[in-house]
């Protein structure tokens, strides 16, 4: 499925429910299955920085709670109150690696809605995964 105003409305919805007390940068994630469930994803921040957990990570681990396996993935939609189109942490672009198709779509967008398509071979070229254990 191509990118519509319908990612973009959602992922909105899903920033909202990030819980950012301590940077106050609120990160939305709408993430879309093969089979068309759809999981929202938002960043939850602790008072011991490191525990801070990503709206990637938020989203993903949701689907593979309900049963989503690797693979199973159409999709992942960002998106950030920023003029730029941030784009997924470095330990957000492994877990990508690790549970998402190498082609699949990741579409960053920011405030004004703007929107820059990537994947996750893009963002991770030569990445580790379970192929070189
Ligand atoms: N954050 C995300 O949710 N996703 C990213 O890819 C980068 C950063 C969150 C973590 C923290 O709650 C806040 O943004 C500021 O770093």
């Amino acid at each position: 499925m191509e990118y519509t105003n319908k990612h973009y409305e959602e992922v909105r919805k899903a920033q909202q429910k990030a819980y950012a007390p301590y940077s106050g940068f609120k990160v939305g994630a709408y993430l879309i299955t093969k089979d068309g469930r759809t999981f929202h994803g938002a960043n939850v921040e602790n008072a011991a920085y490191p525990s801070c957990i990503c709206a990637e990570r938020s989203a993903l681990v949701a689907a593979i709670s309900e049963g989503y396996r690797p693979g199973d993935f159409e999709s992942i939609t960002i998106t950030v109150d920023s003029p730029s189109l941030a784009s997924p942490c470095g330990p957000c672009r492994q877990v990508l690696k690790e549970l998402c198709d190498d082609e699949m779509p990741v579409y960053m967008t920011n405030q004004t809605g703007e929107m820059r398509a990537s994947t996750v071979d893009q963002l991770l070229p030569y990445g580790f995964s379970g192929k070189d254990l």
